[in-house]
């Protein structure tokens, strides 16, 4: 059944329209000129290329950038906010890709960060607060206590926390900056349920996501953006999904990625009995005997909902867990000490991070910094820092995995999420992997970066290399994986063989 395209006699008036926007990054143009209506009880999705400016235009519209030219005008009138207050002031919220919580803040001090509810004598009236965030976090099907400190969530988590914050403001304009990249169909069906609430309220919602089915089951308009350019603009019932990657990517899209079978008969990883206790409640577990091999070139998938415990399985496996480990580790042949990251490291194991902004990048160094960075602490420290040699690869790899940037030597944190996401594949690459744990690799990946990241994975394991990765989408880890781990609450609720198992059937398992 469709849900989406209500209302297309259009009789709302445009919320927000943008005219003739240009925005320049020291001296370089990234928006040339945009010119965009966004309407009162309709979702529009802005979609695009990694880099195409999607954040960009989002972040003048909500006020966090000031110096562009054109004109914004709301409900007809022109507009320029100083800043991200003046825009919610104006009823506009953006939910940031790269998440802007205050860490040190609860759940509920982050939701209503600024308009806290006062009580008597001008107090803040913390019983009304949270109640108040309560009511808003159950909408999102958010588990945990609303006074828990944002910074002690999960990615996931911290994504319905942003959420939330932009549906505790009441804003008449809702801008969603990628709201689900590491959400699972639960989620994002919930989240979805909530989009549809504010679209009936006749909210605009503005929704950016590079997973293209997201954006048929909610859109009722399509916004493409290409290198800065607004290209296409569609009802998304007449715009078909190859009409829509040939419109982003500005050629047709790929060929199905095709998977093939490199397994050795070599077992690389064997693991038993691994189970990680929650390092203040001694009752909790966060992942619970777990018991499973990986061969050599062999990809195994872990699945499950958000907190079934696939990060806490990677990290456990990486010695970078949040509590204690028991259980046996061998990597070939050789029983781990676990829990030591560098030693790990040195035994040719890498682990991505869900997480890019706390534990992947290192905000203040350039692309070239973060890119050496592991391959730096492997060298001995009586080896002399060679330059130049990393220069030629981060090339190569810039080149492998299409990473736009305009200087290898720019702050990391100014390019767009998915290039930085790709910079830090390809810091893990460069250590020469044996065994790559992958914790959502293509989180804000577009489609054709994603087919290039398969083809990179495709060759990895044909050199030998085994890799265990995590993804929320359920399609990529079944068209990748040779098997599929399912976790439920921490356990382990099934493996599956590539070719034995459906959406369904893991959906089933992953919800018991
Ligand atoms: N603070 C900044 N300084 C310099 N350049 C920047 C900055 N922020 C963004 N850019 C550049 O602007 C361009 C558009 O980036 P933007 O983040 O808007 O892309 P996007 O469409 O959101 O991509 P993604 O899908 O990867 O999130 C990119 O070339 C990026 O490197
Ligand atoms: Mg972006």
């Amino acid at each position: 059944m469709r849900e989406t395209n209500r209302g297309k006699n259009n009789t709302l008036p445009a919320a927000v329209s943008l005219r003739r926007i240009h925005k320049s990054f020291s001296g370089v143009e990234v928006l040339h000129g945009i010119d965009l209506d966004i309407h009162y009880g309709r979702v529009t999705a802005l979609m695009g290329e990694n880099g195409a400016g999607k954040s960009t235009l989002m972040n003048v519209l909500s006020g966090v950038h000031t110096d562009w030219t054109g004109s914004l005008l709301i409900n007809g009138e022109g507009c320029r906010f100083g800043s991200p207050a003046d825009a919610e002031a104006a009823g506009i919220a953006m939910i940031h890709q790269e998440l802007n919580l205050v860490p040190g803040l609860s759940v509920a001090g982050n939701l209503f960060l600024g308009r806290e509810p006062a009580g008597r004598f001008g107090r803040i009236d913390f019983t009304a607060m949270h109640r108040k965030a309560r009511d808003i976090m159950d909408q999102l099907r958010f588990e945990p206590p609303v006074t828990a400190a944002v910074e002690s969530l999960p990615v996931g988590q911290r994504q319905l926390v942003e959420i939330g914050k932009a549906l505790a403001s009441e804003a008449q304009v809702i801008l969603m900056d990628e709201p689900t990249s590491a959400h699972s169909e639960r989620e994002i069906d919930t989240l979805f349920t909530v989009v549809r609430q504010l679209r009936a309220r006749g909210v605009a919602v503005v929704y950016v996501s590079h997973r293209l089915e997201e954006i048929y089951r909610i859109a009722d308009t399509i916004a493409v953006l290409r290198d800065g350019r607004l290209v296409h603009i569609a009802e998304t019932g007449s715009l078909t999904r190859a009409d829509l990657v040939q419109q982003m990517i500005g050629r047709p899209e790929e060929r199905f990625y095709e998977h093939e079978d490199a397994r050795g008969d070599e077992i690389v990883l064997r693991v038993s009995g691994l189970s990680c206790r929650h390092p203040d409640v001694e009752s909790r577990t966060l992942i619970r005997d777990i018991s499973f091999d990986v061969r050599r070139g062999e990809i195994l998938g872990i699945a499950g909902l958000l907190g079934s415990g696939r990060t806490v399985l990677l990290e456990s496996l990486f010695g970078a867990a949040p509590g204690f480990l028991s259980g046996r580790v061998e990597l070939e042949g050789e029983l781990l000490e676990i829990g030591e990251p560098s030693f790990l490291m040195s035994k040719g194991m890498a682990l991505l991070t869900e997480d890019r902004q706390r534990t992947g990048l290192i905000p203040g160094l350039s692309v070239r910094e973060n890119y050496i960075l592991a391959a730096l602490l492997m060298t001995p420290s009586w080896a002399p820092l060679t330059t130049g040699d990393e220069e030629d690869r981060l090339a190569a790899a810039a080149e492998d995995l299409s990473i736009s940037m305009a200087d290898p030597g720019q702050p990391i944190v100014t390019l767009s999420g998915g290039n930085q996401q790709k910079v830090l594949l390809a810091k893990w690459l460069a250590i020469g992997p044996r065994l790559l744990l992958l914790d959502e690799p293509t989180r804000g990946i577009d489609v054709g970066a994603r087919h290039d990241i398969y083809l990179l994975l495709s060759r990895l394991r044909r050199q030998g290399v085994s890799i265990i990765m995590t993804s929320s989408e359920l399609d990529e880890l079944i068209a990748v994986c040779d098997r599929i781990l399912v976790l439920r609450d921490g356990r382990t609720a099934g493996v599956y063989v590539r070719t034995e198992c459906t959406r369904d059937g893991i959906l089933k398992a992953a919800s018991g």
